[in-house]
């Protein structure tokens, strides 16, 4: 059977399957090349058309195993390649953390255009997972230095793992922290991609979903927004006078939106898709926390966001 053949049949095959495709890719054909290419090694800067050939034996045997693997039991084409792309480079990608799908490469490819003055000396990345985000960071801004940040051990190997596979043992650590909890010195910028999903939304989700870590996923509270608010909380204290926070809160948005409200925060628009992502200046953060402060316990923390569109 030939290549396009072969991945024009899968995608209808998933089809039939309900495939849900939400980890990098948003259609059932892009799915099936992702998969095919992949796992056979062809190269994703040509097109099918291209490289259209009879697919060997043994290849087809070898797709055939992962794509059982993908309808039967749901698992998501980056964790059966054990590898997945963020920001247009390579990574190792397994169950220990979520698979890449930020909407930040956007910003990490256009060097923070708009946001950032100049290229960041120390970054870091909170709620690194693998790392794809500090690691994409230091691959643009090639003078930075990079912590990346994680409760979960084991997020931290594969990130450490990612760290080798760039070959940035010289500006890239990793760092256990709970938040900021063991975190030391200023940043001039703080990339944070918390969990920010509600328990209730966490049940809906499509069973690819369930693959990944509950740790990845859920954020805390009745909202999935516990986390998220107590990053912003905490981050005054560790940026630099001209330093900024760009934080993904996806779906929480709305419930941040709700819980805070007097500093505005720059929401951000993506060409590639994505929303929820906002950016904070360290003297918002600041300002964030005396209102906090000089809140009394019956006035909730007040910090204004506006969501485009809303
Ligand atoms: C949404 S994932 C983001 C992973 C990665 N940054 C990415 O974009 O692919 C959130 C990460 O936050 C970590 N995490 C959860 N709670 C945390 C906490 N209290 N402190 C630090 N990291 C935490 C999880 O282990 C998980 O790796």
């Amino acid at each position: 059977m030939f290549l396009s053949d072969f991945i024009e049949q899968l995608a209808t095959r998933f089809g039939g399957a309900s495939i849900h495709c939400g980890h990098g890719v948003d259609n059932l054909y892009d799915e099936s090349v992702y998969l095919v290419f992949g796992a056979l090694g062809f190269d994703f800067q040509r097109s099918v058309t291209e490289q259209n050939r009879e697919l060997l034996p043994d290849e087809i045997a070898r797709l055939e195993r992962l794509v059982l693997a993908r309808v039967e039991r749901r698992i998501p084409v980056a964790y059966l390649l054990e590898k997945a792309w963020f920001a247009g480079y390579e990574f190792h990608c397994d169950p220990r953390a979520l698979i890449p799908r930020s909407p930040m490469a956007e910003l990490i490819n256009n060097r923070f255009e708009g946001l950032l003055n100049s290229g960041p000396g120390r970054v870091l990345d909170l709620c690194c997972g693998g790392g794809c985000i500090g690691i994409a960071c230091a691959l643009q801004f090639p003078a930075c230095q990079v912590d990346l940040a994680d409760i979960s051990t084991e997020a931290l190997a594969l990130a450490r793992k990612n760290i080798a596979l760039h070959k940035l043992e010289s500006r890239v650590e990793t760092r256990q922290s709970d938040l900021f909890a063991d975190l030391e010195g200023r940043y001039d910028l703080i990339l944070a991609n918390p969990p920010y999903v509600s328990q209730t939304e966490i049940e809906q989700l499509p069973p690819e979903y369930r693959h990944e870590p509950r740790l990845g996923l859920h954020g805390g509270g009745t909202c999935g927004a516990d986390i998220a608010i107590r990053l912003l909380g905490e981050a005054a204290g560790y940026l630099n006078p001209n330093g900024l926070l760009i934080l993904e809160t996806g779906y929480s948005a709305e419930a941040l939106q709700a819980r805070f409200s007097a500093t505005p925060f720059l929401w951000l628009d993506f060409e590639n898709g994505g929303r929820g992502v906002c950016a904070i200046s360290a003297e918002q953060s600041r300002q964030l926390i005396r209102t906090g402060q000089d809140a009394d316990e019956e006035t909730p923390l007040q910090l204004e966001v506006n969501l485009p569109g809303h």
